[in-house]
């Protein structure tokens, strides 16, 4: 009587236990999602993070990097997100806006960083993690920024001055900001998904775009865009962003450990951001498919003039607190422009 109750509680016990001990073995994974080629800044940096966090958490997390929007596009993984269908996503400054953090889209403002530098003071500092706060009530927690580089302007026609982008239906992310940047040069903004801008260009839906020079090149745009004009009006970069309630329910020594990664795939990012960018550019020129224009100064200045305004329109939906400090921190001024 005695042995059987004692083999029926060990086997209870081995019951309950066999789980808990697989389910102890197993790595908590993160699938990582992104929109970009594997290697481009954010692809790359995506990947490093994912090493660092299996050397730091000993192999308790595991990082799963989708990149080239397989897994979800732009509209669909701040919602995967959200849902918890996926835990990770690095997407750029300018896709918060339907989310409800309209604040993101200051960094699409044309010209208000000079170079990197100018950028770090923002997204390093005290303005850059309160952005990363406004995240929370939406279920989201902010990591980290990540670099990508200067947007220039490509068309099949050749692109000089801003009438030269006069009625053109030009793809844009989905900000506000880009929209009034475009309508600021008499052009037709067209929202669409990253995963669509290659197709869209080759059949002609759209008749030009702006990107840092690392997607063009790695999406192939200049087989399908004659003209690339180096105008770097403006910013992309990337906020990396994880599912609140999934990162607040880690292991603490787990959650630490993944933070430390996370400081050194920042520091990755941001270092070899410049660097792709340049490459890719010299990539560019020699699929001698795409012509590329670098502009006069009283070309640039045109570009600048012609987009001045635009601070001041957007003033109201990004709030002027906030714009002051950022201009602040920069040494930026609109009427200067
Ligand atoms: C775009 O849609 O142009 C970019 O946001 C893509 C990216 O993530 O760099």
């Amino acid at each position: 009587m005695k042995l059987s109750k004692l083999f029926f509680g060990l086997a209870a016990c081995a019951l309950t236990a066999v789980p808990f001990t697989a389910l102890a073995q197993q790595p908590i994974v993160i699938k990582f999602s992104h929109v970009v080629a594997h290697d481009t800044p954010k692809g790359l940096a995506a990947e490093y993070f994912a090493k660092r966090a299996g050397e730091l958490t000993k192999g308790k997390a595991k990082v799963e990097v989708y990149a080239n929007s397989t897994l979800y596009k732009d509209k669909e993984e701040m919602e995967a997100l959200q849902l918890g269908a996926v835990q990770m996503l690095a997407p750029s400054l300018a896709k918060f806006g339907p989310l409800g953090v309209k604040e993101f889209e200051l960094f699409d403002l044309p010209y208000i960083f000079d170079n990197y530098e100018e950028l770090h003071r923002v997204t390093q500092g005290a303005v850059g993690a309160s952005l990363l706060k406004k995240l929370e009530p939406k279920g989201v927690t902010g990591l980290a920024f990540w670099d990508n580089g200067f947007k220039s302007f490509s068309a099949n026609t050749p692109i000089k001055m801003p009438a030269d982008l006069k009625g053109k239906k030009m793809r844009i992310q989905s900000s506000k900001v880009l929209e009034e940047q475009m309508r600021a040069l008499s052009a037709l903004p067209q929202v669409i998904a990253f995963s669509e801008v290659y197709q869209a260009l080759q059949t002609g839906v759209v008749d030009g775009t702006e990107n840092p020079i690392s997607n063009l090149y790695t999406q192939k745009m200049f087989e399908v865009q004659k003209h690339l004009s180096l105008t770097e009006h403006g910013y992309l970069a990337y906020a990396v962003v994880v599912n609140k309630k999934f990162w607040e329910g880690l292991p603490a020594d787990v959650r630490t450990q993944l933070t430390a990664a996370m400081k050194d795939a920042t520091a990755y990012a941001n270092k070899i951001a410049k660097e792709q960018n340049d490459k890719d550019l010299e990539a560019v020129k020699k699929t001698g498919k795409t012509q590329v224009y670098t502009l006069s100064a009283a070309e640039k200045t045109a570009f600048k003039k012609a987009l001045a305004p635009v601070h001041a329109k957007m003033e109201s939906r990004i709030g002027k607190d906030l714009l002051q400090s950022v201009y602040k921190e920069t040494g930026f001024d609109p009427s200067k422009l």
